[in-house]
């Protein structure tokens, strides 16, 4: 029997207005579980949805940023004992690896049992969140959905790994949220149920400032000329090696690779520089490190690039760039030809081809006028679409949902 996939929220555009609050006098106590300090997309994506949830409670990890930013927001924060933490161990670590950690797993699972007897759903915002919670919370007897920010395939995951998130999801998981219909897809194909998948995309704050793309160059000290972007954190799979090899195909080009290693990826931004330097354009990338002014470095450049090797689950930085109202070029991998309407409003690559994007790009900077149609579509797509008072209604339901369950 084949089970239906909720693509509500995909197919019906929903009203822009106010965050929907859930009724202040019954409102359910989300406890929200998240393993991380640091922002990415992922802690980017919470942030804007816990408005309605102001006195719940979040979980991290470990603590940083994040927790400060959802204290702000009127969550009471509970904090992982110190060395409890996952950070040190990757994603997609095997079994083996985790085992001189289990007596500090299973104390953190202890605690996160503690926190969600004084809540009524749980919440859990990443994959290695979701593999803390999801038995404590069913132990505990409260519904728990899981937040899923990652492809479940094999290029992000090994295969054992795949069977036991896609079956603990079956057992344990009211429902599971992806940003994708790719998303959804491979949590399907890694065995999880259909009917427990809601297809919420990610939503970002539509409210663009603009600005002057050459004061914003004076201010980088960057000349007139072609300028293209790269702002995604820096990471093998989101492959900025491969704009570094198109640009040393295309004279006269400039880029701005905008964000830095967030979860230890040194090596890689080490990397990084080399490639420039032994490409003989180390003058024309200009590394600015990781910033908190993205939508405004973005109107500085003529395109942006999306250059992910592997699939991606979303891609807040595609969203950004048709907010800004900037040409994106993106690999066709994951959910970027969904988002970007298969190709209808911005170019799709294929993945890790150099070639393929440097051709792409002289045609799209040779031609500006060209694009400027299709661009000016890729910004109403995603002011109708992408829209975060649209993604935290969405949320909302489903938590009011969960709790609402017998
Ligand atoms: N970002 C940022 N500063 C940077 C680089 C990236 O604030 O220097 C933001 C970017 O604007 C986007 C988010 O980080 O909102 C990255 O989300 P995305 O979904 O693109 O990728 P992720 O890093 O979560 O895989
Ligand atoms: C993850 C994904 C990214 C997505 C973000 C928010 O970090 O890598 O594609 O946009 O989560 O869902």
């Amino acid at each position: 029997m084949t089970e239906a996939l909720s693509v509500g929220m995909l197919a019906e555009p929903a009203p822009l207005g106010p965050a929907r609050t859930a009724e202040p006098r019954n409102r359910p106590r989300v406890l929200f579980v998240t393993h991380t300090g640091t922002m990415s997309g992922a802690e980017l994506v919470l942030r804007d949805a816990v408005a309605p949830w102001a006195g719940s409670t979040a979980f991290l990890f470990e603590d940083g940023a994040f927790a400060g930013i959802l204290r702000g927001l009127g969550l009471e924060i509970r904090l992982a004992r110190p060395g409890a933490g996952l950070s040190g161990l990757r994603r997609d670590a095997s079994v083996l690896r985790a085992l001189p950690k289990l007596g500090r797993l299973a104390g953190l699972a202890l605690d996160i049992a503690r926190a969600a007897r004084t809540c009524d759903v749980v919440y859990a915002n990443s994959q290695k969140a979701f593999l803390l919670s999801a038995l404590p919370a069913r132990l505990v007897g409260r519904p728990i959905i899981w937040h899923l920010h990652d492809i479940l395939d094999g290029a992000h995951f090994g295969r054992a790994q795949r069977i036991v998130q896609a079956r603990l999801a079956n057992l344990c998981a009211t429902r599971v949220v992806v940003p994708s219909r790719a998303a959804a897809d491979a949590f399907i194909r890694a065995g999880g149920r259909a009917s427990r998948v809601s297809v919420v995309p990610n939503g970002l704050d539509l409210d663009v400032d603009p600005r002057s793309p050459a004061a914003l160059r004076a201010e980088l000290g960057l000349p007139a000329g072609p300028l293209i972007g790269v702002f995604s954190r820096l990471a093998p799979w989101k492959g900025q090696d491969v704009v570094i090899e198109a640009l040393a195909r295309l004279p006269g080009l400039r880029c701005i690779v905008v964000g830095a290693a967030l979860f230890g990826e040194d090596a890689y931004a080490a990397q990084l520089h080399a490639l420039a330097a032994a490409h003989g354009v180390a003058d024309r990338v200009l590394f600015l490190g990781q910033r908190s002014d993205v939508p405004r470095l973005m109107q500085a450049v003529d395109a942006v690039v999306h250059p992910s090797v592997d699939p991606e689950p979303f891609g807040r930085t595609l969203v950004e760039a048709m907010l800004a109202g900037i040409p994106v070029i993106a690999t066709d991998t994951g959910a970027a030809a969904e988002i970007l309407d298969g190709g209808a409003v911005g170019t799709l690559v294929p993945p890790r081809r150099p070639d393929r994007l440097a051709a792409a790009l002289a045609v799209l900077l040779d031609d500006p006028d060209a694009v400027a149609a299709r661009t000016r579509l890729a910004r109403d797509r995603a002011l109708t679409l992408y829209g975060a008072d649209r993604m935290r209604d969405a949320l909302t339901q489903l938590i009011l949902d969960a709790a609402a369950r017998p």
